[in-house]
């Protein structure tokens, strides 16, 4: 089930990666924008780093002259001492703050950015990717990949200026020996290399396996009651555990790969340092060569202080290609969710004259159109009803007004403009919906009906009074400010419906759809539902599909739809004289039987 909705990750390892600077670059616009501060952290560390090799650098004249000589005044050590690490943990300080600093903003304009693309998207983005795919990319990835990436490339900087400084007074010791030292250096680049490759496929299969697994939990939620119901329990919890067990393989793997480096990399500094050993003691029996104990002792230690920053930079691929690759992710989406399209025409109210010429829609190449050549006019003010078996292609004629779905060939028009020139936002501003599955949000009642604007309490009121929603509000502690929890769990079934009405009711459009729910409500919910529709319909274009033979009786036509045609319409007594597929469905009890009475 996940694998048909998630998108579709290219497999890893093998897929060809532009250059790490190239893939940095793309990054540069959210991560490069104070560069101030990165400065500050840069400056910061690269003064940590000089004084590194100052640590050793103390040794040659305690050493030499502060025990052989007798010569160094005592004041001078504790200040000395004390001002250097003084003024390492300032430089580190200053570093770290600046580090987050970087960090976060760039966290946050990504994400905001995400979240606006998320917005804005085209919807065929949710058909190729879950909930838990997205929130997982804009939520987690993002952060991961923001602070792993941004204190690995400070990390970067902060053992490369240690590294330089240090092998620069190794140099001014002795060049001979440090040459030797450089000649372990391809071996130990090969190993990064092949290690970090290895890395970055782990890390894009456990990306895959942790949306995979947060799927599962997000079905699991949404669908926690069927589960129960239906003892699904044992088999939920196998899907969930092969995966969980997926991605405990591939982080043991990506273990392996990186804690490998550690040994790799000190078993390079013992070959050496036994090779630096050895010529040094060869050196020093030589006459005059100028070893002296202090600057071999200074030598030896700056020479083992390399081996943490070597360590480091060898891990340094690990976050470096974990977050590169949470990044991608987040680039990847905005690259992939292409805005909806929109044209240019807008306008105050429309006079809700709507037109669909030879419409076909079609979902899949090798199925069934779910709509087939429709043509059908609707003038202003008309109430039209739409009936017909389910899968007829009713609601997927509806979603093409908001143009949530856009028509495989013909056109739909509105006041004779044709959808696609319509600019998005004023295209949708002429429509009200109230559709089969009725979603609020985790909000105040208030703010659910006046969903998009700050809510008007009086017009609210009315709309809810309208809606007949009004006493059941005044019984609520809050009235209309309670919350209504995740997805108005707090109502009931019609409740939740006249709560839709109520916020069509508010946006106040010219054209009204109403895609009524399938599943029948008691006759007193159902009356106060009708009544509050009928106050909903007035004075608007009303595309209604019905399922209720009250409602059918109130349109001013009946349009039947059987697989994707329009099979017969015209007024529902007309229909109903005529015999035809109207009257078939209406002796066949198509609609909700108890209302029939
Ligand atoms: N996103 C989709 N992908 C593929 N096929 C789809 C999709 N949406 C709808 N269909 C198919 O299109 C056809 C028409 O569906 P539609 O939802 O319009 O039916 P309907 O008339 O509203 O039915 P109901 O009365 O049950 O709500 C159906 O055969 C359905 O399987
Ligand atoms: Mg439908």
């Amino acid at each position: 089930m996940s694998e048909a909705k998630t998108a579709p990750i290219p497999p890893t390892g093998i897929t060809p990666q532009p250059g790490i600077a190239q893939r940095l670059l793309r990054l540069k616009p959210y991560f490069w924008r104070q560069r101030s501060v990165w400065m500050l952290a840069i400056g910061a560390t690269l003064v940590a780093a000089l004084t590194e090799p100052l640590i050793p650098a103390l040794f040659q004249p305690l050493l030499d002259n502060g025990f052989a000589e007798n010569s160094l005044p005592l004041w001078s050590i504790p200040l000395v001492v004390i001002g250097l690490f003084g003024l390492r943990g300032l430089a580190h300080f200053v570093a770290q703050y600046a580090l987050a600093r970087v960090t976060n903003d760039g966290m946050e304009k990504l994400r905001s950015d995400l979240f606006a693309k998320l917005v804005r998207a085209d919807l065929s983005l949710f058909n190729r990717q879950s909930a838990s795919a997205l929130s997982n990319t804009v939520v987690y990835e993002v952060q991961i990949g923001a602070s792993q990436l941004v204190s690995a490339l400070i990390g970067l900087t902060r053992d490369g200026f240690t590294l330089l400084a240090l092998i620069g007074y190794l140099m001014w010791l002795n060049w001979q020996l440090t040459l030797v030292v450089f000649t372990v250096a391809p071996g130990l680049s090969w190993i990064m290399k092949v290690l970090s490759r290895r890395l970055y496929g782990l890390t894009k299969e456990s990306q895959k396996a942790t949306d995979d697994l947060a799927y599962v939990v997000e079905e699991n939620v949404l669908a926690h009651r069927m589960v129960r119901l239906h003892g699904a329990q044992a088999q939920q919890m196998g899907r969930f555990n092969a995966l969980g067990q997926r991605l405990r393989r591939l982080a043991l793997k990506s273990t392996v790969a990186s804690a490998a480096m550690t040994p790799l990399t000190q078993i390079m500094a013992a070959i050496a340092l036994s090779l630096v050993l050895v010529i040094a003691l060869v050196q020093s029996r030589e006459a005059g060569s100028g070893t002296t104990v202090g600057s071999f002792v200074a030598f030896i230690t700056a020479m083992l202080m390399l081996i943490a920053p070597i360590k480091r930079l060898a891990d340094v691929a690990n976050p470096i290609t974990r977050g590169l690759a949470a990044l991608e992710r987040g680039l990847a989406l905005m690259h992939d969710a292409p805005e909806e399209s929109q044209g240019q025409h807008q306008t105050q109210r429309s006079n809700g004259a709507l037109e669909w010429q030879n419409v076909s829609v079609q979902f899949n190449p090798d199925a069934a159109p779910a709509l087939a050549n429709i043509h059908l006019s609707v003038s202003p003010g008309e109430t039209v009803a739409l009936v017909g078996t389910s899968g007829a292609g009713k609601t997927t004629l509806i979603q093409l007004l908001p143009r949530f779905l856009n028509p495989t060939s013909g056109l739909v028009l509105l006041d004779g403009v044709p959808l696609p020139l319509w600019q998005l936002d004023s295209l949708r501003s002429q429509l009200a919906m109230v559709s089969q599955d009725v979603v609020m949000f985790n909000d105040s009642l208030a703010a659910n009906v006046s969903l998009g604007h700050t809510p008007d309490r009086d017009k609210v009121q009315q709309c809810l009074e309208a809606a007949n929603l009004w006493s059941h509000v005044q019984t609520l502690p809050q009235g209309m400010d309670t919350d209504l929890g995740h997805n108005a769990n707090q109502l009931s079934g019609g409740q939740r419906q006249r709560l839709a009405i109520a916020r069509a009711l508010y946006k106040d459009a010219p054209i009204l759809i109403l895609d009524e729910a399938t599943s029948a409500l008691d006759n007193e919910s159902e009356r106060l539902v009708q009544d509050a529709l009928q106050k909903l319909m007035q004075g608007r274009t009303t595309l209604i599909v019905a399922h209720r033979l009250s409602t059918i009786e109130h349109a001013d036509r009946v349009i039947v739809m059987e697989r994707g045609h329009i099979v017969e319409q015209g007024a529902p007594a007309e229909l109903l004289a005529r015999g035809g597929a109207y009257a078939r469905l209406h002796h066949r009890g198509e609609w909700a039987p108890e209302l029939q009475a």
